[in-house]
């Protein structure tokens, strides 16, 4: 069972389902297999990834150009670092997102290179700033999502970003079953964009003992952090904190950020413990929905069950909860008008 919404007939793939952009996690084997599995896979590119990493993981997410995929990049890293939007440009993915700062110097650009252009949003005015900007699908992220995010909820924002824009809206944080799939499509958004639940994949660029930590942690299990950033001295702006599992470092500094800052030696051991895969002190940014990963499942058969998972229950429950057939009036409309 396929299931059709704007964003399948744009992207033209079989699944309303984008992998996430995780910056050290997802590469080209990620997003090849989550683009296998009728889904668009992306790949994410961080502020101090080097030269050539776009390429080199664009020839194995496009399989030699025969797949597609996308890119995600942070947008407050691309006034540093231009050649990042060039490469990206170049690497001719089909989609880009321009995330965590404003999108508009960099929208013009890609839409000249034949690209969509999405970006994830935590409020209201994000939203509509980023629309102004030319942006052709905004990602409505909710503070349950792994890494960095805002404050607000994905339902709360969901519905508010549906309300506010006119372009096809995309739900992420929090989504990891079909259960989540079928909601957020339910409410009117376009697709679902989703990072936690791909990270125990063996196609995800993890360690073997994070993926460990990631099967074996809860929901209530993440913390939302500057700690490691602070720690690293990365130039993440301060609205931005990330959400990872907790651990000892965090248990030590949260709320502590000003002394870190100052902490030559913690921040050494953070770099250490990076290195040596010891998760008591490295970071391991995950979401809420980190509590419903508990296996290790290839992407493509992950994403092909949450599509078809979704469709079954959507029939399923519209038939379950609908007294007299399909409703008719503004709600329908309403969906219909983002979607
Ligand atoms: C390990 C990890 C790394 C991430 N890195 C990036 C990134 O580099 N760029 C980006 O736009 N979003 C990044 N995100 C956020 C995701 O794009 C997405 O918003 C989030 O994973 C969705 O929520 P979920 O984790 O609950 O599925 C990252 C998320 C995780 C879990």
């Amino acid at each position: 069972m396929r299931l059709r919404t704007s964003l399948t007939e744009r992207l033209r793939v079989p699944f309303p389902i984008i992998g996430a952009p995780m910056a050290g996690v997802a590469h080209g084997a990620l997003a090849r297999a989550v683009t296998e599995g009728g889904g668009l896979g992306m790949i994410g590119v961080g502020s101090t990834d080097r030269a050539g990493l776009i390429a080199r993981e664009a020839r194995v997410a496009s399989d030699g150009g025969r797949l597609l995929f996308g890119v995600g990049l942070m947008a407050w890293a691309l006034g540093d670092r231009p050649e990042l939007l060039e490469e990206t440009v170049t690497a001719k993915p089909a989609f880009v997102s321009v995330s965590f700062g404003s999108p508009a110097p960099y929208v013009e650009r890609l839409h000249e290179a034949g690209i969509t252009v999405a970006s994830q949003v935590q409020s209201t005015a994000r939203a509509i700033a980023a629309v102004d900007a030319g942006v052709d699908i905004i990602v409505a992220q909710g503070t349950e999502a792994g890494g960095h995010t805002g404050t607000v909820g994905t339902l709360p924002l969901l519905q508010l970003v549906l309300d506010a824009v006119d372009v096809p809206v995309v739900a992420a944080g929090g989504i990891a079953t079909p259960r989540g799939v079928a909601a957020a499509l339910a409410a009117g958004a376009a697709g679902v964009w989703v990072g936690t639940c791909l990270l125990a994949c063996p196609e995800a660029a993890c360690r073997a003992e994070a993926r460990d930590k990631v099967l074996a942690a809860d929901e209530t299990e993440t913390i939302l952090t500057r700690v490691f950033d602070v720690a690293q001295g990365i130039g993440w702006p301060e609205t931005f904190a990330g959400r990872a599992l907790r651990n000892r470092f965090t248990d030590t500094w949260h709320g502590r950020e000003a002394d870190l800052a100052g902490d030559t030696e913690a921040r050494h051991r953070l770099a250490d413990a990076r290195t040596a895969g010891d998760y008591d002190t490295a970071y391991i940014y995950a979401g809420q929905a980190v509590g419903l990963v508990r296996r290790s499942v290839p992407a493509a058969q992950l994403v092909r069950d949450l599509g078809e998972g979704a469709a079954s229950l959507l029939a399923e429950r519209l038939e379950a909860v609908l007294v007299d057939g399909p409703a008719r009036g503004p709600a329908t409309a309403r969906l219909s008008s983002n979607d």
